[in-house]
């Protein structure tokens, strides 16, 4: 996705009140109050254009969505559609999740979603990539025992990088595939950049985790 800023996107993204959440430590520990039940909650971190998370909304209410990204130009689009849908299992946080252990409690996400992560190839940037050692950590400490991450990638090194790290990390992977396409699951929902990839002909790796000390142990 080539980032095309939008002239005061900030502002139109701070208009909605209802969907848009800046200060998420302020939550901590209360995110069933914010959105009126005790749902599950799952969390995409980088979600993007937001049609991955807005569409699970849609299909899945009974279920809470979280959705991260820093970017308000790209995050933006996610929020307006949300709200045209008059979305009410649908909370967009933006902030870094470089900072999600001051976001929440242990267990107050049951199942984070990264997909199509920025893949920072450069040895010297791993420490962005959000399957580096030092994010798994902090998910582990937001997950319930038996909590999942669900990892979807187009990016061979990134998906061999992240394999091993969640290996070695003690979670327990499965559902791995080097082709998501050859036997597509029907309840899989494309990200926005995983349709412009298929289009391409690229292939979408993919495979689900559970936290350490869950039922893999
Ligand atoms: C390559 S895009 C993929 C977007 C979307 N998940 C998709 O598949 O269409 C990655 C997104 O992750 C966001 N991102 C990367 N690191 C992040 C972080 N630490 N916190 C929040 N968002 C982040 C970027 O701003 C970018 O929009």
């Amino acid at each position: 996705m080539r980032r095309r800023k939008i002239k005061g996107s900030d502002e139109k993204l701070l208009c909605y009140t209802d969907y848009v959440i800046t200060a998420a430590q302020d939550h901590k520990g209360k995110w069933r109050e914010i959105f009126g039940n005790k749902n599950p909650i799952h969390l995409e971190i980088g979600i993007g254009r937001g049609s991955f998370v807005k569409r699970f909304a849609e299909k899945k209410p009974e279920i809470n969505y979280l959705g991260i990204e820093t970017k308000e130009e790209v995050m933006l689009y996610g929020v307006q559609e949300s709200a045209e849908a008059k979305l009410s299992n649908i909370k967009f946080i933006w902030q870094n999740a470089m900072e999600l252990t001051d976001f929440f409690e242990t267990g107050e996400i049951e199942r984070i979603y990264l997909n199509f992560s920025d893949p920072w190839p450069k040895k010297r940037h791993a420490k962005r990539r959000l399957t580096h050692p030092d994010f798994l950590e902090k998910y582990a400490k937001v997950l319930p025992n038996n909590g999942e991450i669900h990892f979807k990638t187009d990016h061979e090194e990134l998906f061999e990088f992240s394999l091993n790290v969640f290996s070695e990390s003690g979670w327990t992977l499965k559902n791995i595939s080097l082709d998501l396409y050859r036997n597509l699951p029907e309840d899989n929902i494309p990200t926005d950049y995983e349709s412009k990839f298929v289009e391409q002909g690229l292939k979408i790796y993919r495979f689900e985790a559970i936290v350490p000390g869950g039922d893999g142990f």
